[in-house]
């Protein structure tokens, strides 16, 4: 039996994950996988309940079991907290440490039905097919944190932007295979005039890359690349880079799939695996079904792929998320002329139908 931990968390994250579980239990008996789905808290009910937005009880689900699918962390409650309490440090960049999930996918697509939801111009996206790979478990994210007043009275905080050799290669090494059943491109993304953790980065790049003659490596400055990104992103396949550069190229890299409510995200290198969206929590649009569902329905077909090692259930899903679209429905975030406006749970039922009228069942 394949194990799921379920952790809705705040915001839409409630409203997004039931829709996408729903969706992996219709792909489930379409291609015949036993699946056991267990609910966790995490953020705002597990601190309510236990004191901690990231209990021990949750850790242990999550550790027991081979999959997770998390909504979303983050609520205007839980900002009143203080900051070593908040769920994003408290909760969700723990969970991502202590299960070794180093290793950050988002793939972003350009569907042709949503050309028109990016205010970029359809030319330039239209071929647009990348994978970002972000480092998840070092960096500035989790170096060495400070502040205090000094002893002249000015306030002073910091954050240390730190990673070992090995840290470096085994997520080069993940872009490099992943590049290799793509289109065989890998550009590295730093910041190497001016950061030594870049330097060290651009070097390992290098020495890595000898392994991998078929391949071809590009490095280059994170400034450089937010504005390639939006000036001509066909030009990318695999992006691999450090925590937060990934973390903010990954937001903007979204705008070229129509939304930040299309992107979906693997965290692997562990023994577990956790899929969510990369959005947040929206508390803004949460509890109205508005909530666009597809980065979290993307990312259970990244489940299929990944963790079930079925390409067949992972494209099933992604071709009824397509099909849907192609129809004309649209959730709020995605909504142009002429499209018919729907919500969550119909844009989740959508694709069940989808999923069910091209499987026979
Ligand atoms: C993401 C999010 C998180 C991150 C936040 C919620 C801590 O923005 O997954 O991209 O910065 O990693
Ligand atoms: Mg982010």
């Amino acid at each position: 039996m394949f194990k799921i931990a379920v952790l809705p968390g705040d915001g839409i994250g409630r409203e997004v994950t039931p829709v996408a579980v729903e969706v992996l239990k219709k792909a489930a008996r379409v291609f015949r996988f036993e699946l056991e789905f267990n609910y966790g808290l995490i953020s705002e009910d597990a601190y309510e309940k236990y004191g901690h937005p990231l209990p021990e009880e949750t850790m242990e689900l999550c550790r027991s079991s081979q999959a997770i699918i998390l909504g979303a962390v983050g609520s205007p409650k839980m900002d009143r907290l203080p900051p070593e309490l908040r769920p994003e440090r408290a909760a969700l960049l723990p969970l991502r440490k202590m299960l070794g999930l180093y290793c950050n996918l988002r793939p972003v697509k350009a569907y042709p039905e949503l050309l028109n939801a990016s205010p970029l111009k359809n030319e330039l996206i239209k071929d647009v097919d990348l994978l970002m790979v972000r480092e998840l478990t070092g960096g500035l994210y989790f170096g060495e944190k400070y502040r205090r007043t000094r002893e002249d009275g000015e306030e002073i905080a910091g954050d240390n932007l730190e990673y070992t050799k090995s840290e470096i290669r085994r997520i080069l090494e993940f872009a490099f295979s992943a590049a290799g059943s793509r289109r065989k491109k890998v550009t590295s993304v730093d910041k190497a005039n001016v950061l030594t953790s870049s330097q060290l980065w651009r070097e390992t790049a290098g020495e890595l890359h000898e392994a991998y003659p078929d391949l071809e490596l590009e490095h280059m400055y994170v400034d450089n690349c937010a504005m390639q990104l939006v000036k001509y992103p066909a030009q990318f396949d695999v992006l691999v880079t450090e925590n937060m550069f990934g973390d903010i190229l990954s937001d903007q890299a979204s705008v070229l799939a129509g939304s930040l409510g299309m992107l979906p995200s693997a965290s692997l290198g562990g023994e577990v695996a956790l899929y969510e969206p990369a959005h947040g929590s929206a508390p803004d649009i949460a509890g109205q079904d508005q909530a666009n569902p597809l980065a979290t329905i993307l990312s259970v077909a990244m489940l299929c792929r990944y963790s079930l090692q079925s390409e067949e259930a992972a494209r099933a899903i992604e071709q009824a998320v397509a099909k849907a679209l192609a129809k004309g429905y649209r959730t709020p975030d995605l909504m142009s002329n002429g499209m018919i406006q729907i919500g969550t749970e119909e844009m989740g039922n959508l694709v069940i139908k989808e999923i069910e009228q091209s499987n026979g069942v």
